[in-house]
This record gives C-alpha cells, structure tokens and sequence, in this order.
C-alpha cells in the first residue's frame, strides 16, 4: 500500500452538510459554547468558506474544520476587500475517531485551500487549557502570538496563533545566472 493511501480521505464541506456538522460539533465540544445550526449553515454557504470534512473507513464524517477567508469587513456587506489572510473557525474530531490523523490532515487541506485563494497567512482562537488542540496547531507550524484574557463566554483565555504560508519561499529571488 502506498503511504498516502493511508491517509483520510478529506473533501470540501458544503451547507447541505450543515446538520451533520452541527451534530459533529455538539458531540466534540460537549460541555462547551458551541455553534447553532443556523451558523453552520451561515459558515458553509459562504462564498469565503474554506470548510472540509474528514472521512471514516465508512465514508462517515469522523471530523471537519470550517475556516474562512477573511475580508474587511468596514467595506460593507457583500462590498469587503479580500485581506490575504485566513481564519479557522473550528475544528473538531469524533471522540471515537480521535489520534487517527484527522485533524492533522484536515489543517493540511485547509492550509492548501487557503493558498489557492491567495492567503498568505491563517490565524485561529483556542482555548489556553486545550492541551490536545494547542500541540496539534503547534505541530502544524502554529505559533502562539497572544493571549486573549477571558476571551470566551465562559471567561477561559484564548491563545491567539497564526502561521505564515510564506515561510516555504525563498526570501530573494537568486540573481539570473549569466
Ligand atoms: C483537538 C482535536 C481536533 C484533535 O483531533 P485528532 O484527529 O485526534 O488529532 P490528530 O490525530 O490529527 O493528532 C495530531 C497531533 O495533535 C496532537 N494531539 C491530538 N490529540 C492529542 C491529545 N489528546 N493529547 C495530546 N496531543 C494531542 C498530537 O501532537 C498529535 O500528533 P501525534 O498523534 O503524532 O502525537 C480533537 O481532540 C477534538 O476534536 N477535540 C475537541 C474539539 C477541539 O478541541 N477542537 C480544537 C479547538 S477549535
């Protein structure tokens, strides 16, 4: 078998998987503010959505990530000016499905679709105490840049991270060889 053969298949998210998402995500954040399913549905019809899900041996969702490209936003509605930069919204596993390589592939796809709208860079909010979620975007060439005192509803902190999709390019392009 070829290595990638291994890996879990990931494909686009679309708001006809609104449901099964909002289902998903109750079921990862248990216990925690989580989205209602109008947002999903919100998230996923957006013309800025990055969103994928992540697939079981049986082709069931086993885990999904919704990012989106940023705009700004003081342009007004629908008039936003694209700002090369990207947002990861959420991510989350199936606790049955968990240390299996999901998520790590989920942001490996989403890092790639990110590029193909031209981001440069993707920044994301986690909770400080989430251990699993910090050395997952940590691995992921994540770094932490600040902290966000009391930044949930739960009045938890958030670590604010970003990575930079540049860092893979030369910083000077080499001088023409004669
Ligand atoms: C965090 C979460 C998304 C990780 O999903 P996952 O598919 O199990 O992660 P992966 O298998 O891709 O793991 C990649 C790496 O993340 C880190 N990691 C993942 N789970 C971990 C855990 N429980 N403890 C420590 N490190 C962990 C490890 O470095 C791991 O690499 P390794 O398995 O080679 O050691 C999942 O635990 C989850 O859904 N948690 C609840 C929701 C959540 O916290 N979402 C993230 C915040 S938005």
């Amino acid at each position: 078998m070829e290595a990638s053969d291994a890996l879990p298949l990931t494909v686009p998210l679309t708001a006809l998987d609104a449901y099964a998402c909002w289902e998903l995500d109750r079921r990862c954040f248990a216990g925690y503010e989580t989205y209602d399913l109008a947002t999903f549905r919100l998230l996923l019809d957006s013309p800025d959505s990055v969103s994928y899900k992540s697939l079981d041996a049986g082709r069931r969702m086993a885990g999904f990530l919704i990012g989106l490209v940023d705009r700004d936003a003081s342009l007004g509605r629908g008039r936003g000016r694209l700002l090369g930069s990207g947002h990861i919204i959420a991510v989350g596993v199936a606790p049955e499905a968990r240390r299996q390589g999901h998520a790590r592939r989920l942001l490996s796809v989403a890092e790639q679709g990110f590029r193909r709208r031209g981001i440069t860079i993707i920044h994301l909010e986690v909770h400080a105490t989430n251990d699993a979620a910090c050395r997952l975007y940590i691995g992921a060439g994540y770094s932490v840049t600040q902290r966000l005192t009391r930044y949930y509803a739960d009045g938890d902190d958030a670590l604010k991270m970003v990575k930079s999709l540049l860092s893979g390019l030369p910083e000077r392009v080499p001088p023409r060889l004669a």
